[in-house]
């Protein structure tokens, strides 16, 4: 990118917000950061922290508010965004969820296909294990819609669902796993 005058911050977001559907996910968030700074962004999972740093590459749009990098706007798309891209870094948190089928299937599909059980019972051990893990809300939904804590946690479920060699009848259950 071209140099700016010194002292422009290297990213500014002002009242930046963002909604995906009903959810106020980024709620008039003003920030600059300077360069060689390093910031810190802490709050409890699901609270939107991926969704802040997603929106500094813009791999998420925002509603209202501006965001610039080195004084300039972010670019809506075609070469100047590929550019921004590879400019702005960013480490995904990802856990290998199939994209393509729902938190319940994520968590249901070893047990049916490797452990033969019926549909019915690993779907039901299945939402026991997502309610236990606290993401059971979540279970009709698709990984990309989970916040990266989430689609964690759908992960310790799934590997749970499989480490059970007995149905959901049984009143074995594993260990206690215990929040961050
Ligand atoms: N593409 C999407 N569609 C709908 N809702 C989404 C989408 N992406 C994230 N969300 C929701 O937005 C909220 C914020 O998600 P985000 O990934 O920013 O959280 P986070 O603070 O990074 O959480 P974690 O600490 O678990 O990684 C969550 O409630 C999540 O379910
Ligand atoms: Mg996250």
């Amino acid at each position: 990118m071209t140099s700016r005058p010194q002292g422009e911050p290297l990213v500014r977001l002002t009242g930046v917000n963002k909604w995906f559907g009903d959810l106020h996910v980024l709620q008039d968030i003003d920030l600059t950061i300077d360069r060689g700074e390093v910031v810190v962004v802490i709050g409890p999972s699901g609270s939107g922290k991926s969704t802040l740093c997603r929106t500094i590459n813009r791999l998420e749009g925002i509603e209202q508010g501006e965001i610039t990098i080195d004084g300039q706007r972010l670019p809506e798309e075609g070469k100047q965004l590929a550019r921004l891209r590879s400019d702005v870094g960013m480490v995904f948190q990802s856990f290998n969820l199939f994209a393509h089928k729902t938190i319940l299937e994520n968590v249901s599909l070893g047990p049916i296909k490797v452990r033969k059980h019926s549909k019915a019972d690993a779907e039901k051990r299945a939402r026991e294990l997502l309610d236990r893990v606290g993401v059971g809300a979540q279970a009709d939904k698709y990984p990309a819609q989970l916040s990266g804590g989430q689609q964690q946690r759908v992960a310790i479920a799934r590997a749970l669902a499989m480490r059970s060699p007995r149905s959901c009848s049984s009143t074995s259950r594993p260990r206690r796993w215990t929040p961050r």
